[in-house]
């Protein structure tokens, strides 16, 4: 069906931050597939996960215990301090699970018509109910009726939400992006989070938060929250954590953790052995080399780069960036740019029309960092001089 609009571009291999195209064309890549390769591509540890599980066993079905399931849950735990999963195949699917855990948890205090609280220019997912929570009327336009039950308020905005705490009783959860990603690398406040957490914390509410862009490392920190030292009850993650094999996950702490009973969710192909075998050496590779400090200092270093080569050049509204979840902001819409950087031989992204989002892969060198920025950077220049 015709839900894409592709680049004419087809990729045939990749090796680490680069891709080559059908003409043997190579490009350097500064977006990860939408931050999903944080280890880039043909990872050799991902590749022999891969070949190593799918010559062994690569489905059987939850009916039964599933070893690798186990491990990549425990070890996921570990990292995240979270206390138990349940897996999906996708970000959507983890965004479902964490409202219908909000909705059980609300059935289960007596609560008969519960809410979620979710934040403007957000996106949680293209389902229909990760779509109604999406803050992107574009997103929902045409699958009218949305789900009920969400209430959007303006992000990085507290005191919004504690208004709508005062206004209404069903409340259960207050579901939100540490940084918003599609809506354009929105950063909040630095207290932003720990503001929620009380507000929560003081209503009985759940704090979901949906890390599926900034986990797995990208933010700098294994997960964006920590740079808060606040836990949340309910985090869902996807993209990074498979590297490219489809898997998300929905992880709940104490109270929230026990919500789900035998028979209240489920998925066939989810936390298969196939993907949950790759993911597991995903974490034990990002920890291996120390990914969220790699994240945080060549972040740094593209965002100092940027902002030497295009602070105050007019047209420049914005240079900003969290570990490797960099934006530019320009005072007019670019979305050509990513074609204009495709004929340059460089994988950028443009979202929210007019902020240039690079989402480069964790294991580029400092050198391809280098490249990234004088080569978008020229892009830039040349198209607002125009
Ligand atoms: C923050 C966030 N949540 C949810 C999703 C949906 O994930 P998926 O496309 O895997 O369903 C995305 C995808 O871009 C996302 O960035």
């Amino acid at each position: 069906m015709k839900t894409y609009n592709p680049q004419p571009v087809t990729f045939e291999k990749g090796d680490g931050a680069c891709l080559w195209d059908e003409q043997g064309k190579q490009y350097l890549d500064a977006l990860s597939g939408i931050a999903v390769c944080g280890l880039g591509h043909a990872h050799p540890d991902v590749a022999k996960a891969l070949c190593d599980q799918g010559s062994t066993l690569i489905h059987t079905s939850n009916i039964y215990r599933v070893k690798r399931q186990q491990e990549l849950a425990d070890l996921l735990c570990n990292v995240s301090g979270m206390d138990s999963v349940f897996f999906s195949n996708s970000g959507a699917e983890a965004n479902e699970a964490a409202i219908k855990l909000a909705r059980m948890y609300g059935s289960q205090k007596k609560i008969g018509a519960p809410e979620i609280i979710v934040m403007e220019k957000s996106f949680h997912g293209r389902t229909l109910a990760t779509l109604s929570a999406t803050g992107n009327k574009k997103i929902q336009a045409g699958f009218e009726p949305l789900v009920t039950g969400f209430i959007h308020v303006p992000f990085n905005d507290i005191e919004a939400i504690n208004r709508v705490a005062q206004d209404s009783k069903n409340i259960v959860a207050v579901l939100v992006e540490p940084v918003q990603g599609e809506g354009g690398i929105r950063i909040p406040d630095e207290n932003y989070l720990n503001g929620i957490r009380e507000i929560c914390d003081r209503n009985d509410w759940l704090m979901m938060l949906d890390e599926i862009q900034t986990g797995m490392c990208r933010s700098g920190k294994w997960f964006a929250h920590q740079y808060n030292n606040i836990s949340p009850d309910v985090m869902t993650l996807a993209k990074g954590l498979g590297n490219g094999v489809p898997i998300g996950a929905c992880l709940a702490k104490g109270r929230a953790a026990r919500v789900f009973q035998p028979g209240t969710h489920g998925s066939t192909y989810g936390g298969n052995p196939l993907v949950c075998h790759v993911a597991k050496t995903v974490i034990e590779t990002l920890d291996k080399i120390n990914a969220p400090q790699a994240a945080s200092t060549l972040g740094k270093q593209i965002l100092d780069s940027f902002r030497g080569k295009l602070s105050g050049v007019d047209g420049i509204q914005d240079i900003r960036g969290m570990g490797l979840l960099l934006a530019i902001e320009l005072d007019r819409p670019c979305a050509e740019l990513v074609g204009l950087g495709i004929d340059k031989g460089i994988l950028i992204n443009v979202t929210d029309e007019n902020v240039i989002r690079l989402l480069p892969p964790i294991i580029i060198t400092g050198q391809q960092a280098e490249e990234i920025t004088e080569i978008v950077s020229g892009l830039i220049l040349s198209f607002l001089s125009r």
